[in-house]
Parts: structure tokens; C-alpha cells; sequence
């Protein structure tokens, strides 16, 4: 991917931010998925009272493409930090267990880029067999569907 595709993955990542609703943590992160043709699904963390309902960013993005009929996924920025910190003053907000295996569910590992980002200019890139090596999925249980995103 291009460095101006990043980029603008990145800033759509901190727009989906804005509307992250985080009362209990005030961590706040923002995600923006591209999909294989192109199209860019943003994703905030939504967090809830009896805390287990809460949502990801990850998750959140993903959730919306799947049920537009998305099905195959390039790449996703992610950024996150405190409620009230700067972008750039924090550490690299990397996806929890239960969103890369989300991710695992639809991506080819090898293939599936994670952008984490600090700010626009600092990020780093990470495939997702990188984030969960020997990853469980459609193909580990019925190895002759696993068509999916190759
Ligand atoms: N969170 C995300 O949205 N993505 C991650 O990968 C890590 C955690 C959210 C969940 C919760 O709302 C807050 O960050 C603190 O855990």
C-alpha cells in the first residue's frame, strides 16, 4: 500500500475516534477498515454499563462491513489513546485477542495488514499472522471452505 493510502487510512482511523463512547475507560480508539475494492468502514469502541457488551473499534468496523456484505479485507489502521491525550504522546494501540480473531475469521493472515498508528507520521505495519501466530479459522476446521480473502 501506498504511503498516501496509509495515510488517509490513518486520518479516517482518528475521525472514527471522535465518536468513540468510552464513560467507563476513557480509552478511546478509532479504526478504519479498506476492503478489498476499496471501501473504507470506520469503527469506534462503544462501551456499556455492564461492561462485557462492550465493543471494540476492530470489531466495531468490522461488524459493519460483514453486514454490508463485505467479505474480503486488506488492510486496517488503528489508533487509541487516554481521553484528553494528544495524538503522538501515547503508545501504539494494538488490537485485543478477541479482534485479531475476528480478523482471522475473514483475513489471510499473510496477507492482512495492520497499520498501528501514533499519529500520521509514526506507524507501524503488522500482518496479522505477526499479531496471532497459528491463528484458528475457517480453514483450521473445514479446510476445503476456506476460500475466504486469499
Ligand atoms: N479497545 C478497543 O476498542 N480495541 C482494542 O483492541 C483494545 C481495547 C477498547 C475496549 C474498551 O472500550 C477500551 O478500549 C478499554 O479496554
Amino acid at each position: 500500500m501506498d504511503e498516501k493510502k496509509i495515510k488517509q487510512l490513518i486520518s479516517e482511523a482518528y475521525q472514527a475516534q471522535k465518536n468513540a463512547y468510552t464513560p467507563y475507560s476513557h480509552w478511546q480508539v478509532g479504526a478504519a477498515l479498506l476492503t478489498k475494492n476499496g471501501t473504507v468502514y470506520q469503527g469506534c469502541n462503544i462501551e456499556n454499563a455492564a461492561f462485557s457488551p462492550t465493543n471494540c473499534a476492530e470489531r466495531t468496523a468490522f461488524f459493519k462491513a460483514v453486514s454490508e456484505g463485505e467479505r474480503e479485507f486488506q488492510a486496517i489502521a488503528i489508533v487509541g489513546n487516554a481521553e484528553g491525550q494528544k495524538a503522538g504522546e501515547g503508545d501504539y494501540c494494538a488490537p485485543c485477542g478477541v479482534c485479531r480473531q475476528v480478523m482471522m475469521e475473514f483475513c489471510n493472515p499473510q496477507k492482512f495488514q495492520i497499520i498501528l498508528a501514533k499519529n500520521l507520521e509514526e506507524y507501524q505495519i503488522v500482518t496479522l499472522e505477526e499479531l496471532l501466530p497459528m491463528g484458528f479459522s475457517l480453514d483450521s476446521c473445514l479446510p476445503d471452505k476456506g476460500e475466504i480473502c486469499k
